[in-house]
């Protein structure tokens, strides 16, 4: 962990799709250390806020020293960090918890939903940096929730909406099984995820049907954050096998197979 000993400093804010806020940060500690899906705590300081709140990084720029972070507003924590403008101060606590595994030679399907989204363009580049072969499907509700395909140059990019206004028609996790189905050699690709638990879920039911092996996908948890660094015991999920995994340093972003989709209710949501 290379923790910010200096403040870092809001250099851009964007609206990169709607309902969502993009912050650019300079911060060359953080932006040298982070790796593809890991994430800060960034400390808000909200009225009646005690506990920072957990943002992966969406990208990183060492060379420039800059991070991006890509969020919604749902609670008083975001609602403060989305009036953050240019050269405002922001107190980062990372890079925290393990990022994705990109090493291999196999195409990979990145499959975002929602906000789930904000995690994959550093991903997406760091895979394509390695030569690998991405496919990036995108899910939101509609159109103009999308982030644009330009965010993930050298992917190829398909995209699912509920309402139909873009792409295919439907869930993005009925776009993985339905069209790429035919397309490419799904029993031999690596597939990173991140979205809501009941994509996760249906993601995992589909991928069992298809008899795909679970150790080919690796999920980008979001599961709710105390501390983000393995000591309040806040962040549980459950261990395929028993026990618990803690999200915050086994993760966030876990192999499948090793959590009990069973047990995952919407009590460890994300
Ligand atoms: C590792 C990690 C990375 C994340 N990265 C991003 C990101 O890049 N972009 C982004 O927009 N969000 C991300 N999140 C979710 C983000 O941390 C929460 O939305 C944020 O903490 C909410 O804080 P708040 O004070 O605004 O809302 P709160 O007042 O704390 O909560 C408002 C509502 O949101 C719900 N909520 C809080 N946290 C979560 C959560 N993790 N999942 C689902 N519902 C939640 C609460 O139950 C409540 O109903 C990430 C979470 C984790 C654990
Ligand atoms: S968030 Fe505290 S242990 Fe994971």
């Amino acid at each position: 962990m290379s923790l910010a000993l200096a403040p870092a400093v809001v250099v851009q804010r964007s609206t990169p799709m709607r309902d969502a806020i993009e912050l650019v940060v300079h911060h060359p500690p953080s932006a040298a250390a982070v790796k593809p899906g890991q994430f800060f705590q960034l400390a808000v300081a909200a009225p009646q806020t005690i506990l920072r709140r957990p943002y992966s990084a969406a990208w990183a720029d060492p060379q420039g020293g800059r991070i991006g972070f890509i969020f919604n507003v749902v609670g008083a924590g975001s609602g403060w960090l989305a009036v953050r403008h240019e050269g405002h101060e922001l107190d980062l606590l990372g890079p925290l918890g393990r990022g994705f595994s990109l090493e291999g030679e196999r195409p990979v399907i990145c499959m975002a939903g929602g906000l789930g989204v904000a995690v994959f363009p550093g991903v997406v580049q760091a895979l394509v940096a390695r030569k690998r072969r991405v496919t990036m499907l995108l899910g939101a509700r509609t159109s103009s929730q999308l982030l644009p395909a330009d965010r993930f140059t050298g992917a190829d990019v398909l995209t699912a909406t509920d309402d139909g206004s873009a792409g295919y028609h439907g869930s993005v996790v009925n776009l993985f099984t339905s069209t790429l189905r035919g397309r490419v050699g799904v029993e031999a690709v690596d597939i990173l995820t991140c979205g809501p638990t009941p994509m996760l879920q249906a993601l995992i039911e589909n991928v069992r049907q298809l008899g795909l092996p679970l150790e080919s996908i690796q999920v980008a948890l979001e599961t709710p954050m105390g501390c983000g660094v393995g000591t309040c015991l806040g962040c549980a999920i459950p261990r395929a096998g028993g026990g618990y995994l803690l999200s915050c340093i086994d993760g966030p972003c876990v192999r499948a197979d090793r959590i009990d989709w069973g047990r995952m209710t919407d009590a460890f949501h994300g």
